[in-house]
C-alpha cells in the first residue's frame, strides 16, 4: 500500500496541526509531508524543522504557490487545520474530494463566509442551543457545505461562556481529527 502524503494548511496557532503531526509520526500508511502556513508562525516553522516536516509561508493564495507546492510534493491529501483562505476552483479540480476542512460548530449551524474561530464561538454562546460541537467535512466551492464526514457533540451547560465553548470545542477537535482522517483515508485505502 503506497503511504498516503498529506499536506496541512494553516491560518492560525496551529494546534490542532501540531497534534496531527504527533498523531501521524511512525504512521505506516499516512505521512504528514509539508504544512503552509498564510501567516508568520516562527513556533509552527521551528516544530515541522524538528520533525522533518517541509513548512512553507505562503501569504498570498494565489492559486499556483500553493497548488505548486501540493503538486511537487505528490501530496495526495489536503488537510486545513485553521486555515482562513478560500481554496480556488483549480485546486479543488485538483483535489477532488481530497480536502478535509474542520469547522467549530455543528453544521450547518453556525456555517459559513465569515463564520470562523471566535465569531463562531460568540454566535454560539449568543443562541445558546443545547448542543454544539466540532464537523469534519470535506471541501467544495461553498464555504462549509461539503459532504460531511463526521461530527461530534458536547451539551451546552448553563451560564457557559464563550470561552468555554471554546475550550470544549478544542478538546473535541484534538482528540477526533487526527482519528477522523486516518479513518477517511484507510477507508478509502482498503474499497
Ligand atoms: C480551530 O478551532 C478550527 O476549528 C478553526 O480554527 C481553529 C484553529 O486553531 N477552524 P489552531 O490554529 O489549530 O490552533
Amino acid at each position: 500500500m503506497k503511504p498516503q502524503r498529506i499536506a496541512l494548511l494553516i491560518s492560525g496557532n496551529g494546534s490542532n496541526a501540531r497534534n496531527i503531526i504527533q498523531y501521524f509520526s511512525n504512521h505506516p500508511n499516512i505521512t504528514i509531508e509539508l504544512v503552509i502556513s498564510s501567516a508568520t508562525n516562527q513556533k509552527m516553522e521551528e516544530f515541522c524543522n524538528d520533525r522533518r516536516v517541509s513548512f512553507f509561508e505562503i501569504s498570498n493564495i494565489s492559486q499556483n504557490a500553493y497548488l505548486e507546492k501540493c503538486l511537487n510534493s505528490s501530496i495526495d491529501w489536503v488537510v486545513l487545520a485553521g486555515f482562513l483562505k478560500k481554496i480556488p476552483v483549480d485546486f479543488l479540480e485538483k483535489y477532488p474530494q481530497r480536502i478535509i476542512n474542520i469547522h467549530p460548530s455543528l453544521l450547518p449551524r453556525f456555517g459559513g463566509k465569515g463564520m470562523y474561530g471566535k465569531f463562531v464561538h460568540q454566535a454560539v454562546f449568543e443562541s445558546k442551543p443545547s448542543f454544539s460541537g466540532i464537523t469534519i467535512h470535506l471541501v467544495n466551492e461553498e464555504f462549509d457545505q461539503g459532504k460531511v464526514l463526521a461530527q461530534f457533540a458536547f451539551p451546552l451547560n448553563e451560564g457557559m461562556t464563550a470561552l468555554e465553548i471554546e475550550e470544549s470545542v478544542r478538546e473535541l477537535e484534538i482528540g477526533e481529527f487526527p482519528k477522523v482522517i486516518e479513518y477517511h483515508i484507510e477507508q478509502l485505502l482498503i474499497e
